[in-house]
């Protein structure tokens, strides 16, 4: 039984039909980047390295498969729809730039689209320091794009416009948390009787509510079924995939991705057939996993979600001759998968096998599994065991949080040779390490333990950049003055020691101060 809400804000409609996918734009319109910031917004399961790595190589695997078909006088687009925060297309992009600078493997110009349909993320990317060094080297561009309605993109930097006359080659499609975030159908389904599940939304606030995230927290979705004839959408797929359900299921409710599948048949129509998508999210990946359901609800988080149902997928692809690659076991938080269409020679071969190796064998989410499991173990592990995991991460900034405690403890007491490895991953975690505004000061922490290892005058670049995105901490400037005074620099030492000792919130700093001075006294 549900509490008694006060407000209804509609009733009887199609669930993709609903006010709350409006409510959903207003939120990340409203809160911009703040939504990751804060993390309000969960992410760092799908904007790490360790997953951009991933879909690197997958992307690889592609482009082999269809190297032969490509015409190299034009680029190959990837398009990210809901980028977010941009964390994950820069680790992509760095990760892609390292690879082809390091193999120079691939004979293909590439270029990758950050798109979402709210300005606030554009405008955050625009100015975002290292998206503009992206934008220089000539594989980052930005697109407006509305995923559950836009057939062709604007590209904001280069002012090209992607269309189905234009677009040359195959694209590659990136979906990260987004097909969770978009218009579904409900569905109920009994004794092979198909019915449309009509939402009547409640609330404990009326829909002008300030605060979304609130409002959408207290919404209770409840529906009413009314059978439906054959035919229920325009699309004959669709309609095939409805008809599977009304045959397969026993009695559940189930949800219908209208809008993504509409996404993806648009980008198909862009590609004239020759396309891969990649999407991680939490959803359903099988038939048999989407019977005997309740009616379902939203998931709220800041903005709001619902499970996918990527058994949907399957068909829409596999329906049109298409592939689609699947774990073959049930993921802990998210799913990774892959759907391909078109018939390069190869027959996907390359895409396949690089799945195997990649998702299916140890993917995003084992990897994100595993950093939760440690989680409070980081105390127990030696310097070599976190710079393994470091490794394994390929160098990300979020795990490095987790080991920072400890490796600041441990590298005070260890080896020379240990310290010159523990340096070169600071110098990793930093070069991968992309700033969206958040409270934690990775590059204090990182100054904090390059000066623990002596490496003063590094320290003391990092501090700079601290100060720069944290703002004056007295705490940064006492490290950066102690950098100092390690390098035999006393003016500049006392300088920042005594900015922090004057910030009357760092007794330490006074102390330093005062013992600096007498030394000096004494010398005089
Ligand atoms: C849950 S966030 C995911 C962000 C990022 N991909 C990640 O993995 O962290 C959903 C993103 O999709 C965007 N979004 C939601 N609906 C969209 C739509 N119809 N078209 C394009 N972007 C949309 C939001 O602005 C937001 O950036």
């Amino acid at each position: 039984m549900t509490r008694k809400k006060k407000y209804i804000i509609e009733d009887q409609e199609r669930l993709s039909q609903s006010k709350l996918w409006d409510l959903q734009r207003k939120y990340y319109e409203k809160v911009g980047v703040n939504a990751w910031r804060k993390r309000a917004v969960p992410h760092v399961i799908t904007s790490n390295v360790f997953i951009a790595d991933q879909y690197v190589q997958l992307v690889y695997a592609f482009l082999r498969d269809w190297e032969s078909e490509i015409d190299k006088d034009h680029p190959v687009y990837l398009i990210e729809l809901g980028t977010g925060s941009g964390r994950f297309s820069y680790h992509f992009m760095r990760r892609w730039l390292d690879r082809t600078e390091q193999f120079g493997d691939l004979d293909i110009t590439f270029k990758f689209l950050l798109t979402d349909f709210t300005e606030s993320n554009l405008k955050f990317w625009k100015t975002h320091p290292l998206m503009k060094e992206m934008v220089q080297k000539g594989i980052a561009d930005f697109v407006l794009f509305d995923a559950t309605q836009d057939t062709s993109l604007s590209l904001v930097n280069s002012g090209e416009i992607l269309t189905v006359d234009t677009l040359v080659n195959p694209i590659i499609v990136v979906g990260n948390y987004l097909f969770d975030s978009i218009p579904v159908d409900i569905f109920y389904t009994e004794n092979n009787q198909l019915s449309e599940s009509l939402v009547l939304l409640e609330s404990d606030y009326p829909e002008d509510h300030e605060l979304i995230s609130e409002l959408l927290d207290s919404i209770h979705l409840s529906y009413n079924n009314q059978p439906i004839k054959n035919d229920y959408y325009d699309n004959p797929i669709y309609n095939q995939i409805l008809e599977n359900y009304r045959q397969e299921f026993k009695k559940t409710y189930f949800r219908f991705p209208v809008a993504s599948l509409n996404c993806c048949a648009n980008l198909q129509a862009l590609s004239k057939n020759r396309m891969m998508l990649i999407t991680a999210d939490k959803g359903f990946t099988s038939l048999a996993a989407m019977d005997l359901l309740e009616p379902p609800q939203i998931a709220v988080h800041g903005s709001m979600s619902m499970m996918v149902n990527f058994d949907a997928f399957e068909q829409f692809f596999t329906l049109q001759d298409g592939r689609w690659f699947k774990i073959p076991f049930q993921p802990n938080d998210i799913g990774v998968h892959v759907g391909v269409l078109g018939s390069p020679k190869s027959d996907y071969s390359e895409t396949a096998m690089t799945f195997y190796d990649t998702v299916t064998s140890y993917g995003a989410d084992d990897y994100h599994a595993l950093t939760v499991a440690l989680h409070n173990h980081y105390a127990d592990l030696t310097i070599s065991q976190m710079l393994s995991l470091l490794r394994m991460s390929r160098w990300d900034s979020v795990l490095f949080e987790e080991c920072f405690e400890s490796l600041l403890m441990k590298v005070q007491e260890t080896t020379d040779e240990v310290r010159a490895d523990v340096r070169l991953a600071l110098h990793h975690v930093w070069d991968n390490y992309y700033f969206i505004g958040e409270d934690k000061d990775i590059p204090f922490m990182i100054g904090a333990i390059l000066h623990n290892i002596g490496s003063f005058q590094e320290a003391i670049i990092l501090f700079n950049y601290s100060l720069q995105m944290h703002g004056m901490d007295p705490s940064t400037l006492y490290n950066m003055g102690m950098s100092y005074l390690y390098l035999g620099d006393t003016n500049q030492a006392l300088g920042y020691i005594g900015k922090a000792a004057d910030s009357g919130q760092f007794p330490k700093a006074v102390e330093a101060r005062e013992k600096i001075l007498a030394k000096l006294d004494e010398t005089k």
